[in-house]
């Protein structure tokens, strides 16, 4: 397993001076997809209209609108928190956009105090992202700069 204490650094100066939202989140999921081990999914949905539409991401085709309050994502939207899911089987209303992924991760990312959209990470592993949350959380918070 990759160290990933750089992880949020190096989002940092990856990011750093741009501030072009499509283009900070493509080189985001990128780098996330990139340095992260055992994922098949990393990207980002946007709110819009009240509904989380598809963003930048690396990975299989996915899910283009997910409504606030279902899901994962929209469960991390609607409670203002992020999410870390062990097992997807064990969440009741995960939305299965790659029957692949096994484990989730959702951060909301925050604009002005106000919620604008999702980080979203999938994993072909089980308890892929208890152990890493914490770097995933400093990293969103490294991309909401350029928000
Ligand atoms: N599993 C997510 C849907 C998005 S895909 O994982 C890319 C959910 O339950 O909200």
């Amino acid at each position: 397993m990759k160290n990933l204490s750089k992880l949020p650094r190096t989002m940092a100066s990856l990011l750093e001076g741009e501030t072009d939202l499509v283009a900070c989140l493509a080189n985001a999921s990128a780098l996330i997809f990139d340095v992260v081990d055992e994922l098949n999914w990393a990207g980002f949905y946007l709110l819009k209209d009240g509904e989380l539409v598809l963003g930048p991401f690396q990975g299989k085709p996915a899910c283009v609108r997910l409504k606030v309050g279902k899901g994962v994502c929209g469960t991390a939207v609607a409670e203002g928190k992020s999410i870390v899911v062990a097992n997807v089987h064990d969440f009741v209303g995960h939305i299965a956009c790659d029957s692949a992924s096994l484990s989730e991760m959702v951060v909301p990312l925050k604009k002005d105090g106000k919620i604008i959209g999702v980080l979203d990470l999938d994993s072909p592993k089980v308890n892929r992202f208890e152990d890493i949350a914490d770097i995933i959380e400093k990293t969103a918070q490294e991309i909401e700069n350029c928000l």
